[in-house]
Order: C-alpha cells, then structure tokens, then sequence
C-alpha cells in the first residue's frame, strides 16, 4: 500500500492499471492483473480514501473471496471502514486491519500503488506471491 503524495515520472507505463478519475472517492475500484507466472488474473482493490491512494489483493483473510458483491462497492454503510460481504469483516481503509468479523487481527494484502504523472493508477511493486 502507497500513500500517494505527488505524480512519480519515473513510473513505468506498462504497469498501469486504470485512472485515477475511475476511482470514486472514498471508495474502491476492483482490478484483475495478469499473473506474471502464467496463473490466473490475480483481483485487486484500490481504494481512493481521504485524499491517499491504498492497494490491496482483493482477498478476505478469512475465506480468500473476494470482499465485494456489488462490483466496485467496498465500503460499509458507516462510510469508515472496508466490509468483507460474505460475513462483514471490518477493516481499516489505510492499513487493511481487520477490527470486526471472523478474520478480527488479520490484514487484508497490501499491494504497491501509486498515480503517475499522468494520472494513472500503477503498481510499484510486484503483487505479492503464493497468496
Ligand atoms: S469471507 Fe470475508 S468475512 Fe468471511
């Protein structure tokens, strides 16, 4: 996970993943990138909440599903946390903290976002393996 404070130019452009503008905000936008060792697309989420930008695999810790039902719709009706929709895990938006559910003290996955300088979403770091 990034908080992104300033477009980076250094920024690759194959790694892109959408727009920032796709993303609405305080909430979350879920994406399939391809595996680079030939599995299937792995899911993320990138969420746009309170001006930072976080990334995640799209994978509750308590079953491995992915959090929404309803594409693009992350956040719990409070507006404050993250909700798993199979059985309501709670997390922290910045930091991917579970603090409500079966999977209570675990964490979703963080993945390495940040916007380019042409406002592009992109990963910073190669998704995490064997998860
Ligand atoms: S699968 Fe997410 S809370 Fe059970």
């Amino acid at each position: 996970m990034t908080r992104s404070s300033r477009p980076d130019q250094s920024l690759r452009k194959s790694q892109r993943l959408c727009r920032l503008a796709e993303i609405e905000e305080d909430e979350g936008k879920s994406l399939q990138v391809p595996d680079p060792s030939g599995g299937p697309p792995r899911e993320l989420v990138v969420l746009r909440w309170e001006g930072g930008l976080y990334g995640y695999l799209n994978a509750c810790p308590h079953l491995g599903v992915p959090l929404e039902m309803v594409p693009d719709r992350f956040v719990d009706a409070a507006g404050t946390h993250v909700i798993c929709r199979t059985h309501g895990a709670l997390f922290v938006p910045e930091t991917g903290y579970c603090v409500s559910g079966p999977c209570a003290g675990r964490s979703l996955t963080p993945v390495a976002v940040d916007v380019d300088a042409e406002g592009w979403v992109v990963l910073t770091a190669p998704l995490p393996s064997g998860v």
